[in-house]
């Protein structure tokens, strides 16, 4: 058994069923093992772009047995696959830029997988933003708290259109999942109020500076969503 924390749980969940998975950025390789241990996963490739990080990946599946089912490799993002070699993938605990790079430095790889699973540390908007307008399509879309800090995980699909933009969402908003909001995700309340919060504080610094207009166009989104949220009872 591999101890998962909540995050790398809500990962191994949404890649129930995937039968070949990669794991891209897999540092110290616990959501691969747990993968093939208990995920009923057949084979997964391990990659990072750190040979230390790899290292410890490798020691980690010699040690439970699984190396006969695991590939790691060293390279950056899903560079080190062909197309079509895994069925699912997970990039997780990256910046959500560098996320958008790696998924556009290899869209032939992306485009066929069955399920990519997502969960930026940081630049979510921009990361949710590119999706949208490359056509991944949001299959499913988490809120997880850990050590008093909420992370957003979502899995997304190539598809031939973009999503459909969600009644009572507002448009044009990536701070937070629109397919969290249509599938009702418990927590999105708080972590909108939350939000709102933060950036209600930051706009009393930001008077008369550049950034308050952003600030402005946010809250009132978060307004937005929280209105949303109070009408689905
Ligand atoms: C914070 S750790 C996250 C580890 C694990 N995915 C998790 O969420 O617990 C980020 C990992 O991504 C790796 N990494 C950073 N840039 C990468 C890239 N371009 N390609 C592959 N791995 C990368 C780092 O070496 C590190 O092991």
């Amino acid at each position: 058994m591999i101890r998962l924390d909540a995050r790398l749980r809500a990962a191994f969940d949404l890649l129930q069923g995937a039968k070949a998975v990669a794991d891209i950025g897999c540092d110290h390789g616990k959501l691969a093992a747990a993968l093939l241990l208990e995920g009923g996963c057949e084979r997964v490739v391990a990659g990072d772009i750190s040979p230390d990080c790899l290292n410890k990946a490798r020691r980690l599946l010699e040690e439970r047995g699984l190396s006969d089912r695991a590939q790691v490799r060293l390279g950056s993002g899903l560079s080190i696959l062909l197309p079509g070699e895994c069925d699912a993938g997970a990039i997780l605990g990256m910046g959500g830029e560098l996320i958008a790079e790696l998924l556009a430095a290899s869209e032939d790889v992306a485009a066929q997988m069955e399920r990519l699973v997502l969960q930026p540390m940081s630049g979510i908007e921009e990361l949710r933003q590119w999706l949208y307008e490359n056509r991944f399509c949001v299959l499913a879309d988490r809120l997880v708290t850990e050590k008093q800090r909420t992370y957003q995980i979502f899995c997304v699909r190539k598809a031939k259109a973009r999503d459909p933009w969600p009644q009572g969402f507002p448009e044009g908003c990536f701070l937070v999942g629109y397919r969290a909001f249509s599938d009702r995700e418990p927590g999105l309340f708080a972590y909108c109020q939350a939000q709102l919060y933060k950036r209600a504080d930051r706009l009393k610094q930001a008077q008369g500076t550049g950034g308050e207009e952003k600030l402005q166009r946010e809250i009132e989104q978060l307004q937005t969503i929280l209105e949303g949220i109070e009408a689905w009872n």
